[in-house]
């Protein structure tokens, strides 16, 4: 297990909460190794040819096998599981970040001179697709303030999302997303030297980070909903000494002018909006760009139509189970078709998958019309939107 921090504002573990998270990330592995399996052969040996002789065809999609696989006691232990290893990992974590919540408070406040910015709207109208929801299972989700200019959010999503993924997306940093979208930036648009770039739903900034690294020498601007996030990302930007400058806005409709940004991303996000709310975000991001400028999105990569039967039922349980009711949604969206809604032109988009790339290196200029074999692993590719600006 590791046991090396990136930055100071990173919540550290002592001796039994570090074996707890070993405990819990053990059990996670076993439902991946051992449970996954069998739920597949269940799926896929006894449910689909019952439901195959109920309505006369094999089925081949997850809508018409769920009612049946729900009813196996396996595959609610399966589901159970699942979802117990994620809730303990968060109150670990979360019990952590409260040890020590004052002494990161501290460091937080004790940024005297800050290089970026972080501008927070007292008045701000958190949309509802965030309030609603505990997103993930993670309790309050991402904007729920516990004390005045608090951060717990953002300090226990960073910890938790490099520890759930193994340490898959980069290490501590967790800036995997934004290398692959950087490096997908100087493959399929190498003219594109950008000088200011919009990172839309940033969270704590995993990605923001990485695109600063990519692009030294552009203003990076990041925008959330959630100001714990932004406490956090503004804090943690700083510690690690990359300049970039926060604002609390709704990536649907922004305060930038028009035209203002060579380059507009976002990463792992539009799945937590809604698909009202994506549309937006691609015609704002339209809005946005100057002339030549690009535009592009990077999600998850369960795209149904190249799922196998029990792929679409794991990628379904994020919408049914996990408290992400807009994924599967997400998944299904035609996105070209949201890019020319949104202003770009046919010839102008892009849509497919590219290969995780942790450093941002030159790869195929085209994204790739088939994602990694195992189509549910975000860490096997990502499914991109990308499209420039007439
Ligand atoms: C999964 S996290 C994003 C991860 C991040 N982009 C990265 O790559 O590390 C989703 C974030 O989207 C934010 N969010 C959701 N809807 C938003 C919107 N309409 N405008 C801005 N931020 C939004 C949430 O507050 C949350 O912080």
């Amino acid at each position: 297990m590791a046991t090396t921090f990136a930055h100071p504002m990173m919540p550290q573990t002592n001796h039994d909460e570090m074996a707890l998270e070993a405990f819990l990330l053990s059990m996670r592995n076993h439902v991946l190794m051992e449970m996954d399996p069998l739920d597949q052969r269940l799926t896929n040996e006894y449910v689909a040819p019952r439901v195959a002789a109920a309505i006369g065809k094999q089925p081949t999609k997850s809508a018409e096998i769920r009612q049946e696989l729900e009813a196996q006691p396996f595959h609610q232990t399966w589901l159970t599981v699942h979802r117990l290893y994620q809730d303990m990992l968060y109150g670990a974590i979360g019990e952590s970040v409260d040890r020590q919540h004052a002494s990161l408070d501290a460091a937080r406040r004790a940024i005297s001179k800050p290089q970026g910015s972080l501008t927070l709207d007292p008045d701000f109208e958190v949309p509802r697709y965030i309030t609603a929801f505990d997103h993930h299972r993670m309790a309050g989700s991402y904007h729920t303030e516990y004390s005045p200019e608090d951060f717990r959010p953002g300090a226990i999503y960073d910890r938790y999302s490099s520890t759930y993924h193994y340490w898959r997306n980069g290490g501590w940093m967790n800036d995997g997303r934004g290398h692959t979208l950087a490096s997908h930036i100087v493959s399929a648009y190498p003219d594109l030297k950008p000088t200011r770039i919009l990172d839309m739903a940033c969270a704590v900034g995993h990605s923001t980070i990485a695109l600063k690294d990519d692009f030294p020498h552009a203003e990076v601007y990041a925008i959330d909903v959630a100001a714990p996030m932004l406490r956090y990302a503004h804090a943690r930007a700083e510690y690690i000494n990359r300049k970039v400058h926060f604002s609390q806005q709704n990536a649907e409709r922004t305060n930038f002018p028009d035209g203002h940004f060579d380059l507009v991303v976002s990463a792992a996000s539009l799945h937590e909006t809604s698909l009202a709310a994506m549309r937006n975000i691609f015609r704002e991001s339209h809005r946005l760009l100057r002339p030549g400028g690009v535009m592009a999105h990077l999600e998850v990569p369960a795209r149904h139509e190249e799922l196998g039967l029990w792929e679409q039922v794991r990628a379904d349980f994020e919408s049914h189970y996990n408290n992400e009711p807009f994924m599967a949604g997400v998944g299904r969206a035609d996105w070209t078709k949201t890019a020319i809604d949104a202003g770009f032109a046919a010839d102008d988009v892009q849509v497919g998958f590219r290969q995780y790339t942790p450093t941002m290196t030159k790869v195929e200029p085209k994204l790739a019309p088939k994602g990694s074999p195992d189509g549910r692993l975000a860490m096997g590719s990502w499914y991109i939107c990308s499209a420039v600006r007439r």
